[in-house]
């Protein structure tokens, strides 16, 4: 509208002086109808475009990710895919064929393989690598739409959607690159006082108990490692062990779903609630369960839930996902800060780049709007100034015409005007500084962040049309089936006895 009124002032005024002097006429073609729609087209493109910035995606702009989660279920548009999904919907009308034929069809796994160990490292399903895969290609064809404009509303896509099938609100999700990632986010961002107690079973995951000792011996922490020898006869045996050992006041209780090295599904659903009665957080090193087991979390209530979408999940390698209570979610931090800082617990985790920015990103961005207003303000009294200076000219020119005396008055002002139209060709020169500075750091801050592979998240769409296809009841029926026979298995072969009851295995 502004642009509009100045082009239109401009060459109205042009007209009006058209008359008067040839020389007048030339220098106001020259330096208000071409230069001066040119550079207005400029100025208020620099200047939008820096607001645009402050509301778009970016990777160095992220609070509106958080708004974008928040967004009612029914009220969300989701972005449209670059790349084909994959959907299995032929499977929602059949008996889904387990076993080999699934292997071959979805799987690259080797024939003579059977593969039962999902749980070290899991077999990515066919169509998901292959979608990573064009995710990356399609990245590659122009790599800075992808990361300033793409990625961010696509990772709350799927963030919307993992939250919802593993029950929880979408902004108490954040998606992380594995387990041991998520679980060093959670310790290290405990404010841990010193002689504080740590709580854990002896079952816990190797590299976790490093974590606890490392954090302990810095912080002059005290680990409390219960020991929960096997076979365990039944699941109330783990529940009074917990019960009989726990103590209120402790500062944090760390659990496994499934442990690694000893099968057995934790009976979190009575640990629980034991922690809570006792005022203890609880972090659940949930690595195995995610695909291996139903997982609520809005009725299982932990403080903290981590699991990795790469193992019996079958996303591509380096997705996980930590979930985290809204009370303490403020104390939760990634373990690179970036651009994120500052704008809300998932828009600090959804970008892990990082690179000269930093911080100061904000200013860069504070500096472009504020001297956008800035100039804009100088512009306009300039503005206003060579029109006031042009229309003073004209009088004392009419004027002195009438008086038929004092051109040398005339000449004076119209050197006057002269010096204006210089002054404001400076303020065109920086303006066109300012618009170049600011097109260059906005490239400089894409050059220099340094990027992960994002593609394992986005693909987890394809495992979640996957799991929606097949029916997760059904897959879990299944393994639980599969999984019955090999303990049983097993046992008769080894001569063994199992660690725990078959309904526990997990
Ligand atoms: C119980 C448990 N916690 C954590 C992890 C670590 O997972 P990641 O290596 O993906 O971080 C594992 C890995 O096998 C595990 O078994």
């Amino acid at each position: 509208m502004l642009l509009f009124l100045f082009v239109k002032h401009a060459s109205s005024f042009s007209s009006y002086v058209q008359a008067d002097t040839s020389c007048l006429h030339w220098l106001l073609q020259k330096y208000f109808n071409f230069w001066h729609f040119l550079i207005t087209a400029l100025f208020f493109f620099s200047f939008f475009s820096g607001m645009e910035l402050r509301r778009d995606f970016g990777s160095f702009h992220v609070s509106n990710v958080q708004e974008l989660l928040e967004i009612p279920e029914e009220q969300f548009i989701p972005v449209k895919f670059p790349v084909d999904l994959p959907t299995f919907e032929n499977y929602k009308e059949q008996t889904v064929p387990f076993g080999k034929r699934i292997r071959k069809d979805h799987f690259f796994l080797e024939d003579q393989v059977t593969f039962i160990n999902h749980g070290a490292f899991g077999a990515v399903l066919r169509e998901a690598l292959e979608t990573a895969q064009a995710w990356q290609t399609y990245i590659e064809r122009q790599p800075l739409r992808f990361f300033d404009r793409e990625l961010l509303p696509q990772m709350v896509n799927i963030s919307r959607r993992l939250s919802k099938f593993v029950g929880c609100d979408a902004t108490d999700l954040v998606l992380v690159t594995n387990a041991t990632t998520a679980i060093n986010c959670v310790i290290r961002g405990i404010n841990f006082q010193k002689g504080d107690t740590i709580f854990f079973l002896s079952t816990t995951y190797g590299a976790v108990k490093k974590l606890l000792k490392e954090v302990s011996e810095e912080k002059e922490l005290h680990l409390q490692e219960v020991q929960l020898v096997p076979p365990v006869t039944c699941k109330e045996q783990i529940i009074d062990l917990v019960d009989s050992n726990l103590k209120s006041g402790t500062r944090l209780a760390v659990f496994d779903h499934i442990s690694s090295n000893f099968p057995l599904v934790m009976p979190l659903k009575e640990i629980l609630p034991i922690c809570k009665k006792r005022g203890v957080p609880v972090l659940v090193d949930g690595a195995h369960a995610l695909g291996s087991q139903p997982l609520d979390l809005h009725s299982l209530q932990p403080t903290y839930y981590v699991s990795n979408a790469h193992k019996w999940f079958c996303c591509p390698k380096g997705c996980a996902f930590l979930y985290v209570d809204k009370q303490v979610k403020q104390t939760v931090r990634p373990l690179i800060i970036s651009h994120g800082y500052g704008s809300g617990f998932n828009s600090e985790f959804i970008w892990a780049g990082y690179g000269f920015m930093d911080n100061s990103c904000n200013y860069l961005f504070i500096y472009l709007n504020f001297s956008s207003v800035c100039l804009l303000i100088i512009y306009l009294s300039i503005y206003l100034s060579i029109y006031l200076s042009i229309y003073l000219s004209i009088s004392v020119f009419l004027l002195s015409i009438c008086l038929s005396a004092h051109i040398y008055l005339f000449i004076c002002l119209f050197a006057i005007y002269l010096s204006i139209c210089q002054f404001s060709l400076c303020l065109y020169l920086s303006l066109s500084i300012h618009i170049y500075l600011s097109i260059y750091l906005k490239a400089k801050v894409v050059e220099t962040v340094s990027l992960h592979d994002y593609t394992p998240f986005l693909a987890m769409h394809v495992v979640l049309n996957f799991w929606e296809s097949l029916g997760e009841k059904v897959i879990h029926r299944y393994m639980k089936t599969l999984l019955n026979e090999a303990a049983l298995h097993l046992k008769s072969v080894w001569q063994t006895r199992l660690a725990g009851p078959l309904e526990m295995f997990g």
